[in-house]
């Protein structure tokens, strides 16, 4: 039975794809069978990782038009690692989520049932916002990380994502688990930065954790490969950012 994880924040821009790429490449160079789905309808991970465009995305499993074993694909270069994908151009999972999935709530978690046998780890990659997908999204979830920039209103944020949680776990009798954070594009030189790193520590609610800035990401993302093995003038991810990830990968799945 695999473990599955989805890292989200209501709001835009925090690195949800950047870390759910970056830690299910992690878990695929550990040796670690590992699926992520693209449950974003801007197909921004998708786009990442796949260089040819695929014949089904998640929206046609959702639907019904093909078996999910059709529509799971292989990322290049990382044998362990594959991607249920979204199309961000011409897909339908923006139209189907505002549609059929009102009657389907629990579509999403049927379907890491059905993969779950097949994989050891999951990671679901989510848009911004909590509409339903988002929703049914999280409820298929084991557990729920958040990630967040170390900005001004990032704590607001965070408090009105635990309190809609909270509703969603009530009305879906879910029991997924939230207990972690993860405070990314940290830069410690920053004093802001560090202020808001503390204070997530010492509210005493969540593990935190920490990645810094580091502009190999978007690099690799552009380049679509993973961070883990791409250089620019033969420079990876820097050393600190290495053990991050490495960290955030021991706590993660166990
Ligand atoms: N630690 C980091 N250091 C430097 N750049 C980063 C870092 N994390 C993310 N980024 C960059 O920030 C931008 C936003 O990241 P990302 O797309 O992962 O956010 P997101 O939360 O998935 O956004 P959306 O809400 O649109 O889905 C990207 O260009 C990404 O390369
Ligand atoms: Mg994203």
């Amino acid at each position: 039975m695999a473990k599955t994880i989805a890292f989200h924040l209501q709001k835009g821009g925090v690195g949800k794809t950047t870390i759910s790429g970056t830690l299910a490449c992690q878990s695929a160079i550990n040796g670690h069978n590992t699926l992520v789905i693209d449950c974003d309808p801007q197909g921004n991970l998708s786009s990442w990782f796949l260089t040819q465009p695929p014949k089904y995305e998640l929206s046609d499993v959702l639907q019904g038009k093909c078996f999910v074993e059709e529509a799971i694909i292989k990322a290049p270069e990382l044998g362990n690692l594959s991607i249920l994908p979204t199309f961000g151009i011409g897909g339908t999972l923006k139209n189907y989520s505002e549609t059929k999935l009102a009657e389907e709530p629990f579509v999403i978690q049927d379907l890491v049932k059905d993969v779950s046998e097949n994989f050891e780890h999951i990671i679901l990659d989510l848009s911004p916002g909590l509409g339903r997908l988002e929703r049914s999204a999280l409820i298929a979830s084991d557990e729920i990380i958040t990630p967040m920039t170390p900005e001004v209103f990032s704590l607001d944020g965070l408090e009105i994502f635990i309190d809609e949680l909270g509703k969603l776990k009530k009305n879906m009798r879910s029991s997924v688990k939230h207990n972690k954070i993860i405070i990314n594009s940290f830069d410690e030189r920053i004093r802001q930065h560090r202020d808001i790193f503390r204070a997530a520590e010492e509210s005493g609610r969540f593990a935190v954790y920490k990645i810094p800035v580091d502009p190999l990401f978007r690099k690799a993302q552009e380049a679509s490969k993973a961070p883990q093995q791409f250089k620019v003038r033969g420079r990876g991810l820097k050393t600190k950012t290495i053990q991050a990830i490495a960290d955030l990968d021991n706590s993660i799945w166990r």
